[in-house]
């Protein structure tokens, strides 16, 4: 599949097979992941494997559409606001390379905000100076929705002088 294709054809995954992903896949979507344009190299992302202890007290309501992985990607904070939301940037594009990196071997994802805030993050063992930007259920998809149409990029474009 072309890059295009891939990018079009990605959809959020909410229903997931029981099939196991190869551990060895995920560790190469990861290191792809890691090549995420990030300002002044701070590699801001953790990656912390969520376990079915943890995943059990995290009580999502589909139980992350049975996904057989679940993953939290958390963002460093920096010594100012600009640096944090840099950083927050470059782990947003660590996630979509991830997404994109196992799109490619038809293996889907779910993005989630649960552990976005509140007691998530004690669950999760998230320390004081990072944030959580997404709870990731990977796994080879039951169901892919349609897509969902997007506003036509020419509505959101403007030329200055
Ligand atoms: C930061 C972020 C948080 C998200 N959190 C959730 C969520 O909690 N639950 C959910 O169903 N989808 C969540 N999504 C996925 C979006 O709902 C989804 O991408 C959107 O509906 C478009 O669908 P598509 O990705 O299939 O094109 C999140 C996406 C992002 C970028």
């Amino acid at each position: 599949m072309n890059i295009l294709d891939l990018i079009r054809s990605r959809r959020n995954i909410k229903k997931f097979k029981a099939d196991a992903v190869e551990p060895n896949l995920i560790q190469q979507w990861l290191e792809a992941a890691a090549m995420a344009p990030n300002h002044r190299m701070t590699e801001p992302w953790e990656v912390y494997m969520i376990g079915p202890e943890t995943r059990k007290k995290l009580n999502h309501k589909t139980n992350f559409g049975n996904a057989p992985i679940v993953m939290a990607v958390l963002s460093r904070q920096g010594a100012t606001k600009i640096e944090t939301d840099e950083n927050a940037a470059a782990t947003a594009c660590f996630i979509q390379n991830f997404n994109l990196a196992a799109w490619s071997e038809g293996v889907g994802t779910f993005w989630s905000s649960i552990a976005i805030k509140g007691s998530n993050q004690e669950l999760l063992q998230v320390p004081e100076n990072y944030d959580v930007l997404g709870v990731i259920a990977v796994g080879y998809p039951e169901e892919v929705p349609e897509v969902k149409p997007r506003t036509p990029m020419r509505e959101k474009m403007k030329y200055l002088p």
